[in-house]
């Protein structure tokens, strides 16, 4: 397992439309490995491939609150195949996006279809953090920030404040 760089906004990658994975063999196994432990290292609850610049469809997920065991989620190809119509606002952040928060409205509840790491077709039905949180890493999956939501004023506001933070880490 190693932990890999993760990307941060604007870079390109982040834009791209992941592609399907197909079968869940070892090397997608090992990949989904190294996205559980860049999520650990960089202390995030989600990870999708193309935050490590990997354009598959893959996402990483582990919403356990400290101090319990851990639990990590892997999802290969997710598919909504329902999402409900109440939607509720919650804050969000990124790990491409680090430090910024915003609100976003989405669907309360999703249910899933994706396959496990077993190359096993699975479904689950997401409510509260959960669906937050795939729905955000999904997104990624798609091209899309969270910041993609919000209005474009907002958007160039927090992507200038990630640029300047970096200028500074660069500096350091
Ligand atoms: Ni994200």
């Amino acid at each position: 397992m190693a932990v890999r760089e993760v990307l941060v906004a604007p870079d390109p990658r982040l834009k791209a439309k992941a592609k399907p994975v197909g079968k869940v063999d070892d090397a997608v196994r090992a990949l989904m490995d190294d996205m559980v432990e860049t999520m650990y290292a960089a202390k995030g609850i989600g990870l999708a491939a193309p935050q490590i610049g990997v354009s598959k469809r893959i996402v990483v997920m582990d919403l356990a609150r400290e101090g319990e065991p851990a639990e990590p989620r892997k999802f290969v190809d997710p598919e909504i195949v329902w999402a409900s119509e109440e939607t509720v606002p919650c804050e969000e952040g990124c790990l491409s996006v680090p430090d910024q928060y915003a609100e976003v409205e989405r669907p309360k509840q999703v249910r899933v279809r994706y396959r496990d790491e077993n190359d096993k077709v699975q479904e689950i039905d997401c409510d509260g953090l959960l669906a937050v949180c795939i729905q955000h890493e999904m997104d990624h999956l798609k091209g899309v920030l969270f910041v993609d939501h919000l209005s474009a004023l907002k958007r160039s506001m927090i992507l200038r404040k990630v640029q300047k933070a970096q200028r500074l880490k660069a500096a350091e």
